[in-house]
């Protein structure tokens, strides 16, 4: 039972595509997994084929209201299901503010969702936002997509420092790089000056290849499309790699 964030401050860095794509694999190998979409733009509910939830949804699983088997979707690739991104989602950093004890009800409800599924992995939108504080708190890991330009470490620290002003635990906190063009020099020195920092992160890295983007129009993982590709073979790698990491022991 594992639970983990595609996070990011920067929009466009793959989250949603990595986010679909280890689930995909998480679920080929029989378990039960949950994609939770808890971006209002819904990239990975229309990724997924489905339609976004109807009124309510995951606002009433925070209030209590209704029961996680009410607002989870079956999807059409087998032992996937997907809890759908809510437009209203927009407003969900209004919703747990006015909600007492927000961060007891998120971590309830992830808690809850651990009973039915082996791996959640939740796509998150691009804020720093009290919904991102929930989710910081409450997953096993967080995984941060990087493009490898200068500002990579740049924005990467801001996430450490974040975690550490927040004194949120940041041995959850595991970058990997993607939409590698190995042509351009800057991300070649950029990989190389954080394998020198001996910077802790997945080996395995994604490379940019115009497949991936394919994935909103095939509407599903890139496996059922392009298997033997190198974006496949590379983020089969990632998922190996990311299997084997432990959850952090609670600091007492
Ligand atoms: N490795 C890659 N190579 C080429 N294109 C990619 C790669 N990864 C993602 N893309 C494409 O880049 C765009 C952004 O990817 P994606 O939606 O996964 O990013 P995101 O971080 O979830 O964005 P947002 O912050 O808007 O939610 C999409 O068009 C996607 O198809
Ligand atoms: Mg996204």
């Amino acid at each position: 039972m594992k639970t983990y964030a595609l996070y990011h401050l920067k929009g466009g860095v793959g989250k949603t595509t990595t986010c679909i794509n280890l689930a995909y694999l998480a679920a080929e190998e029989n378990y039960r997994t949950l994609v939770w979409d808890l971006d209002p733009q819904g990239s990975a509910t229309y990724i997924l084929n489905q339609p976004a939830a109807l009124e309510g949804g995951i606002r009433q699983l925070l209030k209590l209201e209704s029961a996680w088997e009410d607002v989870i979707k079956e999807t059409t690739i087998p032992n996937l299901s997907l809890l759908p991104s809510d437009p209203r989602n927009r407003n969900m950093d209004l919703i747990l503010d006015n909600l007492k004890h927000s961060k007891k009800r998120f971590d309830r409800v992830l808690h809850e969702l651990k009973q039915h599924f082996d791996y959640v992995f939740l796509d998150c939108p691009p804020n720093l936002n009290v919904v991102a504080e929930n989710i910081f708190q409450s997953v096993d890991f967080v995984l941060i997509p990087m493009i490898p330009t200068i500002l990579s470490k740049h924005s990467l620290n801001q996430v450490y420092h974040f975690f550490e002003t927040h004194e949120y635990d940041t041995r959850k906190l595991i970058p990997f790089f993607t939409l590698v063009d190995h042509r351009k020099k800057m991300h070649i020195d950029t990989i190389k000056d954080f394998q020198d920092a001996k910077q802790r992160m997945l080996n395995a890295i994604i490379p940019y290849s115009s497949m991936l983007e394919r994935m909103s129009v095939e509407r599903t993982a890139i496996f059922q499309f392009a298997p033997k590709s190198k974006p496949s073979l590379s983020y089969r790698k990632l998922w190996q790699e990311l299997k084997c990491f432990r959850k952090p022991k609670p600091i007492l």
